[in-house]
């Protein structure tokens, strides 16, 4: 990904008003391109994001010759099972997507060649060993830059046996690994997990056709399953939805509304905690779409006050903490957010960068090992911020400069693209209606 340019946000002028959506959820995307992929027959995806990790996921597998091609505004997949993934050729560049690798890698794990997985700088320092280990226990070689469990990875796939994984830490993307390498595995296998993560590969794996048993944080299925294709259309994410609930949240009399929201539970973490911070967060119009709950989202900004979030939140508000450190900034009091370690390990230091960033914005924050204790103060002084090339951050910094006296200039905007593209422009119109 090229470093993009500064981006200028000017203070909101007023509260925000009116109605957006946002791009299809990004896990949901990775997982419906990976389903229709692996499955027997003809897949629609719709709603798909066209943003930079979605397609980064496509790119591999036409990579594997899969075909794959756009009609209209659906993407189609002519899934022909398991068996047709054929050697890639060339290394398959994950970019900035830990999704994208660590999901790879579980089907991958199981098909009878080698190849070669790698990402950019940022993707290159995250921990890969949390998938290498149960996919070696299951039967695949796979050998991470110099034994020290990074990218890029190589990965000698070949026959499996199910495998009963205890996961030391609560991570869909390690779950669904071993999940797609069961899948493919002699016998059964079990992955535990110490809190429930997102479910998106279960919901999505049963609505291809697999079977397996899910009693919250334990998963089983039997190996050998072969897949059907069909149409999935993908909910908004709600982790890019987040950023305008916390603008609307943090600017007093905004009423905005936004539609199309997948709702999942084990990802809703954040209206919660908005909720007890005094936000008016209401659900309009529920339905489902392919197992996921979907609605509209009202939020209505009446002020914020601090409180304390604890490690129970974790899993289900995982990629939600920049933006909520940005409304912990806003609030009236002392948020403390705890447990929460894992984010450390994300595209970013998430709890260094957003303590430094916020700094500079003069809010008063102590940095803890596994969280953050936020003294809001809800005016912010402008000045220039680093995103450090990660989009959650740059965004959430966006939404800070919407309460920051003079505005805020972000050093890379462009790496918004990577999960929300057309960001910077949405909140630009947002904020002038
Ligand atoms: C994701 C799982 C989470 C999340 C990431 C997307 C997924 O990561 O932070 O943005 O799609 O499975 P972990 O599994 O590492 O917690």
């Amino acid at each position: 990904m090229a470093k993009g340019k500064t981006k200028k946000v000017e203070p909101a002028k007023g509260p925000l008003r009116g109605e957006v959506t946002v791009p299809g959820d990004k896990s949901i995307g990775h997982r419906a391109v990976i389903f229709g992929s692996i499955a027997k027959g003809e897949s629609r995806i719709s709603n798909l994001s066209a943003g930079e990790d979605n397609l980064r996921t496509v790119q591999a597998f036409k990579d594997l010759g899969v075909k794959i091609w756009d009609e209209g505004e659906a993407l189609c997949i002519d899934g022909k099972g398991w068996d047709s993934l054929c050697p890639a050729g060339r290394v398959i560049d994950c970019g900035n997507s830990g999704t994208t690798m660590r999901l790879l890698s579980g089907v991958l794990a199981g098909r009878p060649f080698v190849t070669t997985l790698d990402g950019d700088a940022s993707l290159r320092q995250r921990p890969m060993q949390r998938v290498i280990d149960p996919l070696t226990q299951m039967g695949a070689e796979i050998f991470g830059q110099n034994g020290k469990g990074v990218a890029p990875l190589e990965i000698r796939g070949g026959q499996l046996r199910g495998i009963h994984y205890v996961s030391q830490v609560a991570s869909a993307q390690v779950k669904s690994a071993v999940l797609l390498a069961g899948l493919q595995a002699e016998g059964t296998t079990v992955v535990e997990e110490p809190q429930q993560s997102r479910d998106h590969t279960e919901i999505m794996a049963q609505a291809f056709g697999a079977e397996m048993r899910v009693e919250n944080r334990s998963v089983s299925l039997k190996g050998r399953q072969q897949l059907c294709g069909r149409n999935v259309k993908v909910p908004g994410d709600l982790s890019s939805a987040a950023f305008f609930l916390v603008a609307a949240a943090s600017v007093t009399g905004s009423d905005l509304v936004i539609r199309g929201v997948g709702l999942n539970p084990t990802r809703s973490g954040v209206i919660d905690i908005l909720r007890r911070m005094g936000a008016s967060v209401e659900i309009l119009r529920p339905w489902e779409e392919t197992g996921e709950p979907v609605a509209d989202l009202r939020i209505i900004g009446r002020g914020l006050k601090g409180v304390e979030v604890g490690p129970e939140m974790g899993a289900r508000t995982i990629d939600e903490y920049p933006v909520l450190s940005v409304a912990a900034a806003l609030a009236d009091g002392i948020t403390t957010i705890s447990g929460v370690k894992e984010l450390r390990y994300k595209e970013s230091d998430r709890i260094a960068v957003m303590t430094r960033e916020l700094r500079k914005l003069g809010v008063q924050v102590e940095e803890r090992e596994d969280g953050m204790r936020i003294d809001g103060r809800k005016r912010l002084k402008g000045t220039q911020l680093q995103s450090y090339g990660d989009h959650r951050v740059a965004m959430a910094l966006a939404i800070a400069a919407l309460s920051a006296d003079g505005g805020v200039e972000i050093d890379d905007g462009a790496c918004a693209d990577i999960s929300f593209p057309g960001f910077f422009d949405l909140l630009e119109e947002i904020c002038r209606s």
